[in-house]
């Protein structure tokens, strides 16, 4: 029989991996919340049919990539493969409308999405993410991008790259869409096979293509952002003006297609080098003024992004981890003094210092060996005295005090951080 594995594309967080992880949800929360966001938590499974309305029927998260099951009662459920039509859910059922607009909100939670494993992808992840509901603004967006460029840079990402365009609204796309569409036709003599295959299915994939004929002719194709409305292309500048005025250099990409349906207006994703050229999306999000009413909501602007935890960690050189001080190691002298070592422990830990007690039986020379190894600034050992030696560990210096001592002494000696 062999030992069974977690499943493939998971990964079990140890507890040295734990530190960096804690570190960085501190970091979101200390730079969302100081902007006014508050923090939510949804279900980990929510009805099927809220991701196939809300991400969009035909994407490939729905149509390849989603755990769905039944709840044993024929209703469908799905873990979640992305946080933001569930945010919109709870909106709309808490009733959120009513509250001062727009409702900032951040969270960070794990998600599912049955993709092929591989550095940087994963079929559990987790991902921090910011969604601001009920603002059409152009600030709205600049702020959000701004906030994730924060985020990213503060953490240490290397070389973050802000990719940014607009989609405008569904309708130019559709407009669009045919247009291109009718300019591939009449240039098929000047693209790959593949690409021909694919005009009436999806001709934006056309701009994915490495073949080097096609992407000379799609060098004259027409772009979206050419051809968007006067007030999605005002919005689009106004957005840039204040990307400018921060000083936050971005590239505009005419081509950026996001994976989820709901987007309209601005896009954007920010990559990093440091995550190799696969897999390289630290995060990505832009305005999804239309998926409220997907949901049967009334119509409510919205805006936000999600970034993969794994990725900024991968993306982040890794800082010297301080291990956690330990204050005191209660060393057992002999057998029967392990309840009086219990007791010295917890009075330790009552008063706030962090302290270990002996727990593998070891012997006395043991014992210290392993306090040295935590780098335990004392060491009490407990016998059955009513004495108790503590040593401490930089100086070799052992006194003995009564049991009662023991802790005040410690505590007088040095200062707590
Ligand atoms: P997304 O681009 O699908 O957007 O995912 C956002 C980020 O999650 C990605 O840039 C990546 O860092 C991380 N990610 C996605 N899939 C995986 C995976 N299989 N393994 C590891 N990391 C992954 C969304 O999910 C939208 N909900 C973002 C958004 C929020 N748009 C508006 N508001």
């Amino acid at each position: 029989m062999s030992v069974i594995q977690a499943p493939r594309g998971t990964f079990d967080v140890l507890p040295a991996d734990a530190a960096r992880r804690a570190a960085l949800e501190a970091h979101a929360a200390r730079i969302l919340e100081a902007a006014g966001y508050g923090r939510i938590e949804t279900p980990t499974f929510e009805a099927t049919e809220l991701f196939s309305r809300g991400v969009g029927a035909a994407t490939d998260i729905v149509q390849k990539e989603m755990y769905t099951f039944d709840d044993g009662g024929g209703r469908s459920l799905t873990l979640r493969p992305e946080g933001t039509a569930p945010v919109c859910r709870a909106y709309l059922e808490h009733g959120m409308h009513k509250l001062p607009q727009p409702v900032k909100l951040w969270y960070m939670s794990s998600f599912y999405r049955a993709e092929a494993p591989q550095r940087g992808r994963y079929r559990q992840f987790w991902q921090i993410g910011a969604e601001v509901i009920g603002s059409a603004t152009a600030e709205t967006d600049a702020e959000l991008i701004l906030l994730l460029a924060e985020l990213l840079q503060s953490f240490g990402v290397r070389e973050p790259r802000l990719l940014l365009s607009s989609l405008g609204t569904p309708a130019t796309r559709a407009e669009y869409r045919e247009e291109l569409a009718a300019f591939l036709h009449a240039h098929e003599d000047s693209l790959s096979s593949d690409v021909v295959a694919r005009i009436d299915l999806n001709p934006l994939r056309a701009f994915d293509s490495k073949d080097p004929t096609t992407r000379a002719t799609m060098r004259a194709a027409p772009k979206l952002l050419d051809r968007l409305a006067p007030e999605d292309a005002a919005h689009f500048q106004r957005v840039r003006e204040m990307l400018d005025d921060a000083e936050l250099r971005y590239e505009l990409e005419p081509t950026l297609v996001r994976g989820l349906d709901y987007y309209a207006r601005t896009v954007y994703e920010f990559t990093s080098e440091a995550l190799g050229a696969a897999q390289s999306t630290v995060g990505g999000g832009g305005r999804y003024d239309g998926l409220m009413e997907q949901l049967d909501g009334p119509p409510t602007p919205a805006s936000g992004w999600a970034a993969g935890v794994e990725r900024i960690l991968l993306g982040a050189p890794e800082p010297p981890t301080a291990a956690q001080p330990v204050d005191l190691y209660v060393a057992i002298a002999t057998a029967d003094a392990g309840r009086a070592a219990f007791h010295l422990v917890s009075e330790a830990r009552r008063a706030g210092l962090s302290a270990q007690l002996e727990l593998a039986g070891r012997s006395l020379k043991g014992q210290l060996k392993q306090a040295d190894r935590l780098g335990a600034r004392y060491v009490a050992i407990v016998g059955t005295d009513s004495e108790v030696a503590l040593k401490e560990m930089d100086s070799g210096e052992q006194t003995d005090y009564a049991r009662n001592a023991v802790i005040p002494t410690i505590l007088r000696s040095h200062t707590l951080p």
